[in-house]
């Protein structure tokens, strides 16, 4: 709500907060603005009014649910750029046309804090795939997630793509089914598991779709928002995500390998172009607070959950991806350095030949790994220390494919 959520004034329901002592049962409190100082203070919690429909992408009132069995919705969402918030916001809005008291939490907002959770309320999890995982932030929320007993549904958002008429989908992996897992063995009963298509965010790999792709896909999304709302509200399960399952399954040793690369790799990609003016946005807006100032230039760190939300917001796209950088510095990461290394360890006396040819998977696999971390860690903070030299700045970038003009950046619009 802060970052996310400037236009607020429209709302018509926030909760104020001051503590977070557990539990805590929310009291609606009517206002019709919200003070600089709760937005300081982060303590204020979202009720999506019943009458509000300023969030829908093409502003279409929605249809309220027939005879919903719940009072009471919770949403707990996590966004880098916006769609897994547009579809929190979306089921928010036709559950409060249906009467439905919803709350909607920011995780990132939230942080370590925990809401009290009224017994007969449905929870809902709304949240974008990650290399086949659920975004590391929700796994930390859910993990950390109290017992309970309530109905639950999960939503992750994937990469949506249009080729002609066609809505194409992305590919899940463990994202529904991880958080789905430690939500069971927590006592939830699960009422919903729903993968959703939106556009897909990760520039680093491909241009932002075109504007013409992005409507069509919202709207296409907007609507089986609308349906699987009122279904899950009337209290029918929606599980369409059982239908992905071999292909989840199929893809999803890939998944944890992504969950360690994407970590300690990818957060290593990105660099501020000598564009940057040192406005600190990209700073004050991570999610995770994954970027710092260091010799007065952005420095992203491992914290970062490469959620592209830094990159797609930078009004100056001053923001990269250094692609020659990283081929460059991957390529001597796991192949020349451990190679280099294993040569010299076989030149020596006492590592036997016999030895090398035993354990030679697992030296090469260490090895790897090893220099893969020290040679990543250390290129980017000499890469940064460079940066600063406006040519070497202008190599990096040159080198980089998202600088080219017709390489989109992408944003979900804010409702
Ligand atoms: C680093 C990264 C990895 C991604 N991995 C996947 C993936 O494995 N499968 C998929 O369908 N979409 C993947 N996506 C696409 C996003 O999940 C998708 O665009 C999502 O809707 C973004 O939601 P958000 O705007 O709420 O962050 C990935 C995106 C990024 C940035
Ligand atoms: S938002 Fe862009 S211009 Fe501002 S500090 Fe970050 S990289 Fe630089
Ligand atoms: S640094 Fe950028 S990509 Fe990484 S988590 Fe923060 S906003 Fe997302």
């Amino acid at each position: 709500m802060t970052e996310y959520f400037p236009g607020i004034a429209h709302l018509h329901f926030i909760m104020v907060r001051d503590s977070y002592s557990w539990p805590y049962t929310p009291v609606p409190v009517t206002i019709t603005n919200v003070s600089p100082a709760n937005k300081m203070k982060n303590t204020y919690l979202w009720l999506e009014p019943a009458t509000n429909t300023t969030i829908s992408h093409k502003n279409r009132k929605p249809m309220p649910p027939e005879k919903p069995q719940y009072t009471r919705l919770i949403i707990f969402y996590f966004s880098g750029t916006g769609n897994a918030r547009l579809a929190a916001r979306k089921i928010a809005e036709v559950a409060g046309a249906g009467g439905v008291e919803t709350v909607v939490y920011n995780i990132a907002v939230l942080k370590r804090d925990r809401p009290g959770i009224p017994q007969n309320a449905l929870l809902g999890f709304c949240f974008p795939t990650h290399g086949f995982n659920a975004a590391p932030s929700l796994l930390n929320f859910v993990f950390r997630f109290p017992k309970g007993k309530n109905r639950v549904f999960l939503l992750n958002t994937r990469a949506g793509l249009k080729a002609g008429k066609l809505h194409i989908a992305g590919i899940g992996g463990l994202a529904l089914w991880v958080p789905a897992l430690m939500l069971l063995f927590k006592g939830y009963r699960i009422a919903g598991l729903r993968p959703l298509d939106l556009p897909s965010n990760w520039i680093s790999l491909h241009p932002g779709l075109t504007k013409n792709a992005v409507d069509f896909i919202a709207a296409r999304c907007e609507r089986t928002l609308e349906k699987f709302t009122r279904r899950i509200l009337t209290g029918k399960p929606v599980l369409n995500g059982l239908y992905w399952l071999p292909l989840d399954i199929a893809v999803s040793p890939i998944a944890p390998a992504y969950y360690f690369f994407g970590r300690y790799a990818l957060a290593k990609t990105f660099f501020a172009s000598s564009e940057c003016n040192n406005c600190g946005l990209c700073i004050k807006n991570c999610p995770v607070q994954a970027i710092k100032t260091v010799d007065d230039r952005p420095y992203w760190t491992y914290d970062c959950e490469s959620c592209m939300r830094c990159m797609n917001h930078c009004s100056r796209r001053a923001i990269e991806t250094a692609h020659g950088f990283s081929f460059l510095i991957w390529w001597l990461a796991f192949s020349v350095v451990p190679a280099a290394i294993l040569k010299a360890l076989a030149n020596h006396d006492f590592i036997t030949s016999a030895l090398l040819r035993e354990y030679s998977g697992l030296l090469f696999n260490t090895t790897v790994f090893l220099t893969g971390l020290i040679v990543i860690f250390f290129g980017y903070r000499i890469l940064h220390f460079f940066l600063r030299y406006r040519w070497i700045n202008k190599i990096v970038t040159f080198s980089s494919f998202t600088r080219f003009k017709f390489w989109n950046r992408y944003r979900m619009k804010e409702g």
